[in-house]
């Protein structure tokens, strides 16, 4: 199934900082979009605000579906799954149990339900498949603190898959990886959209964005300076003086 999630006019804004202004953003649900731009550009306010996490203003569509003002979990049964900038894997749970629990819905109140009554309401989903989809079939009886860190990455996104998204909004997901996991990772970007679920991703691995990212969104200090084709923004001489130039 094929589709945007269109955004129109999103602000966040932390007491007199707007920290995300009047942001319009079309991804494609059958592709891999970059979203891009400096420290403290705006990036993870951009994702917590269309999940749900902080106040926003502004309209968000997922096919026909209006998000803004519904709840995180509703948000992701609706059908966006998220992974964080922090990694955040239960440490008494195996792998496979931190990616089973997730399937319920994926958000903290749920899962901590399933927590007290374990797989209580949990969709079941083929965990083996999911931990094989991002590259680590072997870690499922292990505790993530035997897991290296981007390993404990690569969990984190087989957490978010579980939920069974549309969209698949990953914050940073190769920081921390070494060469071999960036690679891997990089083919599981390109593999999900043909397993109809589209992906906004946030890195500053430029090589891994402009490698697997169709389209492109650059912010700068809470606004989009460029959008479009990847190798259209990426020549952009605004967009280079404000963050390809000095990518770090
Ligand atoms: N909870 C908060 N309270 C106040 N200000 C915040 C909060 N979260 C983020 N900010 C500010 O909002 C702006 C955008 O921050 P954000 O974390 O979205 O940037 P980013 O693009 O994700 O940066 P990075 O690449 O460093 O992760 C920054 O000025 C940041 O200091
Ligand atoms: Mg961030």
């Amino acid at each position: 199934m094929t589709g945007t999630l269109a955004v129109r006019g999103l602000s966040v804004s932390f007491g007199g900082l707007l920290a995300v202004e009047n942001v319009d953003l079309d991804v494609a649900l059958d592709s891999v979009t970059g979203l891009i731009g400096p420290n403290g550009a705006g990036k993870t306010t951009t994702i917590d605000a269309l999940c749900g996490f902080v106040a926003a203003h502004g309209t968000v569509m997922l096919g026909s579906r209006r998000l803004e003002g519904l709840e995180p979990h509703e948000r992701a049964r609706a059908g966006l799954a998220r992974t964080f900038q922090s990694i955040e894997l239960f440490d008494d749970l195996t792998v496979a149990e931190n990616v089973q629990v997730a399937a319920s819905i994926g958000h903290w109140w749920s899962t901590l339900l399933d927590l007290v009554a374990p797989f209580r309401s949990s969709r079941r989903v083929d965990v083996a498949r999911l931990l094989e989809l991002v590259g680590v079939p072997d870690l499922a009886a292990e505790r993530p603190q035997a897991l290296s860190h981007g390993q404990r990455r690569l969990v984190s996104v087989a957490r978010a898959l579980a939920t069974g998204p549309r969209l698949l909004l990953l914050d940073e997901p190769a920081a921390g990886l070494d060469p071999n996991e960036t690679v891997a990772l990089a083919g599981l970007l390109r593999r999900l959209p043909a397993t109809g679920v589209g992906v906004l991703l946030v890195d500053h691995d430029m090589s891994l964005v402009l490698d697997v990212c169709r389209d492109l969104v650059v912010l700068d200090v809470g606004s989009v300076i460029a959008s479009g084709p990847t190798a259209t923004v990426a020549s952009d001489p605004a967009v280079t003086a404000a963050y390809l130039g000095n990518a770090t």
